[in-house]
């Protein structure tokens, strides 16, 4: 899958966006808060965590900052967004590893059962959904038995018309980027934001998929607006 969704404003200006949506910052701390908690009963010296959709690192610091012992292999196709993150990651040093590629190409060219963590955030919901098909089957093949998949996302509440309040919702935060004077922000995310309603992931579809393919304990840890956080055991 070659073509981006974030090589124009959206992937320059992409930090705006946690201006616009007030829960942002609690969104993207609670995956770490997960991390955390999946990790406090696991003994092992290092642990390997894959960020499937880096952007500009806001995912990938609470990663790293879960526990000391992760190392984060950090997966975008998007230059622009993968520049700040080196900036912002650099902090890090050995402990992340940035690759631009494609995320499906990645995980298909990773070995079995060699990962602890499948991390990701506003990134499956991008995917059509014959792409995350073949996606989800091969992180359950690259996670370890016992792995965790964590993934935050703009996933559907299964009540269609109580998706579409928060689909609404969602549009209106976006006339914030016009009182900032960024009109374009606003056009930009506005049209991505209806692109993605033709491609949607439901939560229920999601914790279905896990089921299917043998994962335990399919949850979801957080919901506000059109954020869901849905986990997985392997
Ligand atoms: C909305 S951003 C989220 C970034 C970060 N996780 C966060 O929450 O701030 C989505 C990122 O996924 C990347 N992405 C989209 N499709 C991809 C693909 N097929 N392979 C790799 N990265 C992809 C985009 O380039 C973009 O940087």
């Amino acid at each position: 899958m070659n073509d981006s969704r974030f090589s124009n404003i959206l992937g320059e200006d992409y930090d705006l966006l946690k201006i616009v949506i007030p829960h942002h910052d609690e969104f993207q701390d609670k995956i770490g808060e997960v991390i955390k908690n999946y990790l406090s009963s696991l003994q092992t010296d290092t642990i390997l965590a894959v960020d499937g959709g880096v952007g500009t690192g806001l995912t990938t610091t609470r990663i790293l900052s879960a526990d000391k012992r992760i190392k984060v292999i950090g997966i975008d196709n998007e230059e622009k967004t993968l520049n700040q993150a080196r900036q912002i990651l650099k902090e890090f040093g050995e402990r992340i590893d940035l690759r631009k590629r494609d995320l499906l190409e990645a995980i298909e060219a990773t070995p079995s059962q060699s990962v602890d963590i499948f991390a990701s955030v506003w990134v499956i919901h991008n995917f059509q959904p014959s792409y995350r098909q073949i996606l989800f089957s091969e992180i359950a093949r690259v996670l370890k038995i016992g792995g965790l998949f964590v993934s935050g996302d703009n996933y559907a509440r299964d009540n269609d018309s109580d998706h579409k309040k928060d689909l609404e919702n969602r549009i209106r935060e976006f006339t914030n980027f016009e009182k900032m004077g960024r009109i374009d922000l606003k056009t930009e995310w506005t049209k991505h934001c209806i692109e993605d309603e033709k491609i949607k992931i439901t939560e229920g579809e999601q914790m279905k998929i896990l089921r299917k393919l043998g994962f335990k304990d399919v949850s979801i840890q957080y919901r506000k607006e059109m954020e869901a956080i849905i986990t997985g055991v392997r």
